[in-house]
């Protein structure tokens, strides 16, 4: 419960308790470690409860001994009784308390550590400012993918993480910690999924302008779910059908958009920025900067550098407007 001073203006009162309902409301949802669905994040989150319970119980002692001596015993303490409550209360109690979390916490990094027992590996490559997916397959071929990561429920999954160009940080609170991408390094993480659903990943360290729109969706699916899933999106393009759709294909080479994008099945074959052979089948855009619909993708193309500051590539504002609504009757029909 949340005591304010009846004498603070009503506003006041009103915005501590606005603060405190959106910092706890926080707590829920798909991007929060405190509602873990995986082994790692469930660790994680058992951490976080005890060290706030240790933390209540030191604050809590010391915020009665200082009442102790102030309010109900405020005459002069004898030394004995004083040195009690100094090194007892001030220094055994909470040195007992504090190192006992550390050994807890301690003993949880093997656990977060191991990369042993694997059922499958994924490569993810942070870039300015999204996210190169590799899913290797058995025949030695990885499909590619981008901004969106899919998992087979209760599979212990190890992710080989690496840069090219800064260092990001790949985190999904609600499955497991949080793991730096370095240039010239790879880094590993387990993440082994306890329950379905759409979770939300993010970058965790300040890597340009576009920073905070580097983000995506991670869905954990049963497993014949997932298998069905991989093996649509190692498939080639489809043609693309409606009128449409057809002349935004041949916007989309004439433009050179295939300079830098990938649609396996077509002569664009460019590899700077994200695979677009199922972008169609995508639940987000631009690394989960917008919605994956028709409008979004026209704002996309032709305002790229508004939607995301810094990004490489060049909005296409210049084309016609029915151009680039062709462009994206093409795109979301790759799905
Ligand atoms: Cu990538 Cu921050």
């Amino acid at each position: 419960m949340i005591r304010t001073d009846p004498r603070q203006p009503r506003r006041y009162r009103a915005g501590w308790l606005l603060a405190t309902t959106l910092s706890l409301a926080g707590c829920e949802g798909r991007q929060s470690a405190l509602a873990p669905a995986g082994a790692g994040a469930e660790r994680i989150a058992e951490l976080f409860w005890w060290m706030t319970v240790g933390s209540l119980l030191i604050w809590a002692l010391v915020i009665g001994l200082a009442l102790y001596v102030t309010r109900a015993h405020p005459e002069a303490h004898g030394v004995r009784s004083a040195r009690w409550l100094i090194i007892g209360g001030g220094v055994v109690f909470p040195t007992t308390v504090l190192t006992a979390l550390l050994i807890y916490g301690l003993m949880l990094i093997p656990e977060l550590r191991a990369t042993g027992d694997i059922d499958r590996r994924i490569e993810v490559a942070g870039e300015q400012w999204w996210w190169r997916v590799r899913y290797p397959q058995e025949n030695g071929e990885a499909v590619e993918l981008a901004n969106e990561i899919r998992l087979p429920l209760g599979e212990r999954i190890l992710f080989r993480l690496s840069s090219p160009d800064v260092i990001h940080s790949f985190w999904i609170p609600s499955l497991a910690g949080k793991v730096d991408m370095i240039p010239g390094r790879i880094t590993e993480l387990v993440v082994e999924p306890t329950r379905t659903g759409t979770f939300r990943g993010a970058c965790a360290e300040y890597c340009g302008a576009s920073h905070a729109l580097m983000n995506f969706q991670v869905v954990v699916m049963e497993p014949d779910a997932y298998r069905d899933w991989l093996a649509h999106q190692a498939t080639l393009a489809r043609a693309p059908t409606a009128e449409q759709a057809r002349r935004g294909q041949q916007a989309f080479l004439a433009n050179g958009c295939g300079a830098c994008h990938t649609v396996r099945g077509t002569p664009a074959d460019g590899r700077l920025g994200p695979d677009l052979t199922h972008v169609g089948s995508r639940l987000g855009l631009g690394a989960d900067a917008l919605p994956n619909d028709r409008e979004a993708l026209i704002r996309w193309i032709g305002h790229t550098g508004e939607v995301k500051p810094d990004v490489r590539m060049p909005a296409f504002g210049m084309l016609p407007v029915d151009e680039l609504a062709a462009l994206a009757a093409y795109l979301s029909e790759l799905e």
